[in-house]
């Protein structure tokens, strides 16, 4: 069954944790989708783990839409949500709603998310009459990492904490259907997710939130540029794609692959015929 935004609050009303992943293209879209996730984000981590930059800094709404149609195609179930990558809504709220917007038409996804807790409620909101429902993301936002001077935890000071809460029930007021809290104190999160009627969706919030996401390279131990503490790798896939690799490497250099089952026939007859 098709997941939607009433899946969402359904699960938070019947305390059932929320599933999602991030995907970037059309296979692992529906190895994830068939596993049964209930959201799949197209993150604009791509723009770290896919495509190689430093931070999330430079990935363009291109991108975002080029890898929202693969993976808007291998989700058949899945609610897909997609990043909005900075500066496509922080420069207005026209910008805001014009590039959420595309990444429905064009893209293909379900839903938007954008960083940001006070300086984004007009932006939400805006997003929000235009029938695009979104997902909130605060505590560490990636996009600010140069005003953040890094990437570290968030809201652990008594000021820090009071305005995170605020922060979750601003975004909320401002029609925000589910909130991404990255990097929060556990007891903090769980204590934001209390106080809200949306869905908290956690990344190194602790088990008290709503639901989880990952990064999909990081669970399956396909990204070794680093690991943050928050993550838990389900299976060391990195391993074995590079042990298929150098596996690959050897036969062909041995010459035992292709081997007779992997090639096409031709009549004897036929060569004999050529001159
Ligand atoms: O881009 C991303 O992958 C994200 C998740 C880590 C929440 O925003
Ligand atoms: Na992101």
């Amino acid at each position: 069954m098709k997941n939607t935004t009433a899946t969402f609050k359904k699960a938070k009303e019947e305390k059932q944790k929320i599933t999602m992943l991030t995907a970037y293209d059309y296979s692992f879209a529906k190895l994830m989708d068939e596993a049964g996730i209930n959201s799949i984000l197209v993150g604009d981590s791509v723009g770290m783990v896919c495509l190689g930059y430093e931070d999330t800094l430079p990935v363009t709404m291109e991108d975002m839409i080029h890898h929202t149609k693969a993976v808007a195609r291998g989700a058949k179930n899945a609610l897909v949500v997609a990043d909005m990558p900075f500066m496509s809504y922080q420069t207005s709220v026209y910008d805001a709603v014009v590039n959420a917007g595309r990444l429905i038409k064009e893209g293909g996804a379900q839903a938007v998310k954008l960083e940001g807790g006070f300086e984004v409620t007009e932006q939400i909101k805006a997003i929000v009459d235009a029938s695009i429902p979104v997902v909130a993301h605060i505590g560490l936002t990636p996009q600010s990492v140069n005003s953040f001077g890094g990437f570290k935890v968030q809201g652990k000071s008594e000021a820090a904490a009071q305005k995170l809460l605020d922060e979750a029930r601003a975004v909320e007021k401002a029609g925000a259907f589910a909130v991404v809290m990255e990097c929060v104190p556990a007891k903090l999160a769980a204590k934001i997710t209390e106080e809200l009627s949306i869905p908290t969706i956690g990344i190194g919030a602790g088990a008290g939130c709503d639901g989880q996401v990952l990064v999909y390279q990081d669970m399956l131990g396909l990204f070794s540029d680093f690991t943050p503490k928050f993550v838990k790798q389900f299976a060391n896939v990195g391993e074995i794609v590079k042990g298929a690799f150098e596996g690959y490497i050897r036969e062909v250099q041995e010459g035992t692959f292709p081997a007779q089952e992997h090639t096409f026939k031709i009549d004897d007859e036929v060569l004999d015929k050529l001159y």
